[in-house]
């Protein structure tokens, strides 16, 4: 496992650079759901596959730029779902992005999930590293140094809503005014890994991303966004659920298979949980 987290430290260093000074326009591609790929995101999937094929003990990667599930070494322990530059786009306007990393075994369902690892790139480049605790490193002169380990309150203030109200369900709608009304903040960039990160590191609140009428299974993907992620907020002390269930029991069909989620602090899932139930009836 150190093996795989200095790759990804390797890696961050690498696309901290990239931002800084690459083409952020688009290529001719488009990735496997259709989506036009920036330079970027090609960019940083080379980097990325170029340093864990070095890897003696990853087994196969699969990555959200990508069609297909990459054999790497068949001596390996691991395999590696990772989104090499998620909100790419922000980077044009100077907003944060990140990578996303979920690392198992055996296979990729959310219980053989044994480590979730995400690198914002903002005005400081920061790694969070989930095991069974999550711990939090800053690199600094070129190295990452331990800060702090990251553990969510039982109850938040901020709010995260993904998507846009006219698509939202009614029932949907409804939660989110009720959450404002009682006070929460709204703290939303379209970057799914500052928002989780922010809501992680001030203590709690709610990221939802729901079934919406353009999007019925959310926009999210299992592999590379919402498994990671859920991970990292239930090692925190939080949850992540699909509405209905935690999202770690969803079985994924296709590697690009989406799924709603939310993601927060247990008083804010608690209150989704009601809200969902009480509409499914
Ligand atoms: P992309 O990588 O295509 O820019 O998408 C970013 C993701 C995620 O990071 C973010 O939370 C979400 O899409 C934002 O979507 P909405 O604009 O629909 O809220």
């Amino acid at each position: 496992m150190n093996e795989i987290l200095e790759a990804i430290k390797k890696s961050a260093v690498a696309i901290k650079a990239l931002i800084e000074t690459g083409d952020t326009g688009k290529s001719d591609n488009e990735n496997s759901t259709g989506d036009t790929q920036l330079k970027l995101d090609i960019q940083s999937d080379i980097i990325i596959e170029d340093l864990f094929a070095q890897v003696a003990s990853v087994k196969a990667i699969v990555s959200e730029e990508q069609d297909e599930i990459k054999n790497v070494n068949a001596d390996g322990e691991y395999l590696i779902a990772y989104d090499p530059l998620d909100g790419s786009s922000l980077v044009d306007v100077n907003l944060s992005v990140g990578s996303i990393f979920g690392i198992y075994k055996n296979d990729f369902t959310g219980d053989n999930l044994v480590a979730a690892v995400y690198v914002v790139f903002g005005p400081r480049v920061e790694l969070v590293i989930a095991t069974d605790e999550v711990k939090m490193y800053r690199l600094l002169n070129g190295d990452f140094h331990f800060m702090q380990k990251i553990v969510l309150n039982p109850k938040g203030n901020l709010k995260a809503p993904g998507s846009t109200q006219s698509c939202w369900p009614d029932h949907h709608k409804k939660m989110v005014d009720d959450i404002f009304n009682d006070g929460y903040r709204l703290r939303y960039s379209g970057g799914m890994v500052p928002d989780l990160h922010q809501i992680l590191l001030k203590g709690g609140g709610l990221f939802s991303y729901p079934g919406t009428s353009d999007r019925p299974k959310g926009k999210l993907r299992q592999l590379f966004e919402v498994f990671p992620f859920a991970y990292v907020y239930e090692q925190a002390g939080g949850a992540a659920i699909d509405g209905h269930q935690r999202v770690l029991d969803i079985k994924t069909e296709h590697i690009h298979d989406t799924s709603p989620c939310f993601f927060g602090s247990n008083v804010e899932i608690n209150r989704v949980l009601e809200v969902y139930k009480e509409h499914a009836k």
